[in-house]
């Protein structure tokens, strides 16, 4: 019988699932995750951040465990998703209804379409680096390896019709001068216009959220922020509540399916009611179907994690320990002289090699890949778990999880290839 390496390199692409290469793990409680040669590691990847209050918790558990043996899909309402998506539209500002699916890529894709529907309009503004999915269009100009004259849209994937670049429209992030004339020029073609509010680690800079908020509204273009990582982590209202900027839609994923595959599109009523034939009539209706919509499970996992979240101090403890880990990091970069900036907010972040301002996706191309490398394989070696260009904070990290990774940053960077 083959090993399970070789199992996995005989029948998966790559040897992979399309996610983290060269890894394959058993089992993680809280921030400690174990793989199949028993090697232990502080989890700064959280199953690429939906285990935000960390691995097996016990209330999630529980919830999920009351709900296995009463049925695990319907394909019709049930009780546990009816709850969370009221909890959606108590905690998120832009949310009158949910809609579920059952993934962030889905999310996006109706997001896209919906507003699409509401405005009778087909082309969707986005922003350079912008990480909107796995769909056609959400694979426009996410990670362009030539510098296209924006706002000319690039494929990133083989397989996408030629004709979808013409959809799209792209621009600079956190460029408002630029985003303002692509929105003067093309608002009669904008179905819509969709941002990550914090895009990949770059945060916006003072009024870009505010400036797309205002030019959007002035033509009725549907503003749809993409909330599928912020949502419920950079504050129990999102970004959204965190930044303080309202959009029309948003997209939900990772934390509000409690580590189970579930995804949202929240917003304004009178768009997302294109969702229902019987208020929009037959050529404006939106038909949507997913076998696995509000499972039950999910929702029960989602709802048992909001729980959590809700509960004193949630947010002040992990956004502390969060800052104080980016001090570390950014002292520990300062010891070292070399040319690093720690980029983000507390809650998620990594160290960026270069210097200069990195406000866009065209910033972030200046940083030292061969260093990034170097760090995320030394700390891997060393018990730390993190994705290429990320650190998630989680609820069940503690000082002695970021004492232990400042350790093992200092010792990567203290044999960093010159
Ligand atoms: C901002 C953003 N949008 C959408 C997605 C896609 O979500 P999913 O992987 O659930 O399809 C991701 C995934 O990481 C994301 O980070």
């Amino acid at each position: 019988m083959d090993s399970l390496l070789d199992t996995a390199n005989r029948v998966l692409p790559g040897g992979h699932f399309g996610n983290m290469a060269g890894l394959t793990l058993v089992e993680g409680q809280g921030v400690h995750v174990r793989d199949t040669a028993g090697r232990g590691y502080i989890d700064f990847l959280l199953g690429s951040g939906p285990m935000f209050i960390g691995h097996a918790h016990p209330a999630v558990t529980a919830a999920v465990m009351e709900q296995v043996p009463r049925g695990t899909t319907f394909f019709a309402n049930n009780p546990a998703g009816i709850r969370l998506a009221e909890a959606i539209v108590d905690a998120v500002a832009c949310a009158d209804q949910v809609r579920f699916v059952s993934s962030g890529s889905e999310a996006d894709m109706y997001a896209m379409r919906l507003a699409r529907a509401f405005r009778g309009r087909e082309k969707i503004l986005k922003f350079e680096g912008g990480y909107h999915g796995m769909s056609d269009h959400g694979l426009m100009s996410l990670s362009p390896k030539r510098e296209a004259n924006f706002p000319q849209a690039i494929p990133d994937s083989a397989g996408i019709p030629a004709h979808i670049a013409d959809d799209m429209l792209v621009a600079p992030y956190n460029d408002i001068d630029a985003m303002l004339a692509l929105i003067e020029a093309h608002h009669d073609e904008l179905g819509g216009v969709i941002l990550e509010p914090f895009q990949r680690l770059i945060p916006p800079k003072p009024g870009f959220l505010a400036a797309v908020r205002e030019a959007t509204a002035r033509y009725g273009i549907p503003l749809i922020f993409d909330e599928v990582v912020t949502g419920f982590r950079f504050a129990y209202g999102g970004a959204q509540s965190y930044y303080g900027v309202t959009p029309d839609l948003c997209t939900l994923g990772k934390i509000i399916g409690g580590g189970f595959p579930l995804a949202a599109i929240a917003g304004r009523a009178d768009i997302m009611a294109h969702f229902d034939r019987a208020k929009v009539g037959d050529d404006k209706f939106l038909m949507q179907v997913g076998t696995l919509s509000g499972n039950p499970i999910a929702a029960a996992a989602g709802l048992a994690t909001l729980e959590v979240l809700r509960e004193p101090g949630a947010y002040e403890g992990v956004f502390a320990l969060g800052r104080w880990m980016m001090e570390g990091l950014t002292a520990r970069i300062k010891d070292a002289g070399i040319a690093a900036q720690v980029v983000g907010e507390p809650v998620l972040f990594d160290v960026v090699y270069a210097g200069g301002e990195i406000a866009n996706y065209r910033d972030m191309q200046r940083a030292n890949a061969r260093y990034q490398a170097h760090v995320n394989r030394h700390m891997r070696a060393g018990g730390i778990l993190k994705g290429d260009s990320k650190y998630y904070m989680s609820l069940a990290h503690t000082q002695a999880d970021v004492a232990l990774t400042l350790d093992a940053f200092e010792a990567a960077l203290a044999c960093m290839p010159r």
